[in-house]
């Protein structure tokens, strides 16, 4: 007799879906202030949802993607760099900077930014600063001019992977990997002892 009938009438991908599901960091979001380049969108979703990262949110001013997530899902480019991660992925787009802020703000985020720079307030290293804030949403600028100063005013520190090389930056997609694999290892682990000092 089948003991779980109900994995028997479930897709594979379902079933995988629900399995990972108590290891997704919730209220994590990563945010991608003005990608240029749509392979560089479809590797970050990729790593967020091979990382398990709840959301990711991307400021388009130059609204070049659709407002719509669901035809978003459609666009063959993000599609085949994100090996249809996108389809599994929650994605939402602003049209500035200052309503993704807004947006954050409103639902108790806290913001941290990126740069290979020092800039702001504080800066940190990537793996000497703490991310179990209750809600964070971690920015990653332009593949170009990098992040803005508004989204730098609005964070609470901005860290770096440190560079021992003569290039000056990482691209965007090597940089979501290593930053959100560090945040996402230490947000599961503090879920993990959380969960297990309720059980108690
Ligand atoms: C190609 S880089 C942009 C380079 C740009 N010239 C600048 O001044 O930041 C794209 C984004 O990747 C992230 N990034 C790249 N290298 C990084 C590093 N070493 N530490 C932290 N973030 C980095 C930042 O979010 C940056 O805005």
């Amino acid at each position: 007799m089948n003991k779980h009938p109900e994995k028997a009438s479930k897709s594979p991908l379902r079933q995988r879906a629900d399995e990972i599901k108590p290891y997704r960091c919730k209220n994590l979001i990563a945010v991608l202030e003005n990608p240029k380049n749509i392979k560089n969108i479809g590797t970050v979703i990729r790593n967020v949802n091979a990382l398990g990262v709840e959301k990711t949110y991307i400021v388009d001013s130059g609204k070049s993607l659709p407002d719509d997530w669901e035809e978003m899902r459609e666009r063959k480019a993000l599609s085949k760099t994100s090996v249809s991660a996108v389809k599994w992925s929650f994605v939402k787009r602003f049209d500035t900077t200052e309503a993704c802020l807004k947006h954050l703000q409103k639902n108790r985020f806290v913001s941290v930014v990126t740069s290979p720079h020092i800039k702001g307030m504080r800066n940190e290293i990537l793996h000497e600063a703490d991310y179990t804030m209750p809600r964070l949403a971690v920015w990653f600028g332009n593949e170009s001019r990098g992040i803005s100063d508004e989204a730098v005013a609005a964070s609470e520190f901005c860290v770096s992977i440190p560079m021992f090389g003569i290039i000056e930056s990482l691209n965007l997609g090597t940089t979501t990997g290593i930053v959100l694999y560090e945040i996402t290892k230490q947000r599961r682990a503090y879920q993990e002892a959380y969960k297990r000092a309720n059980r108690k």
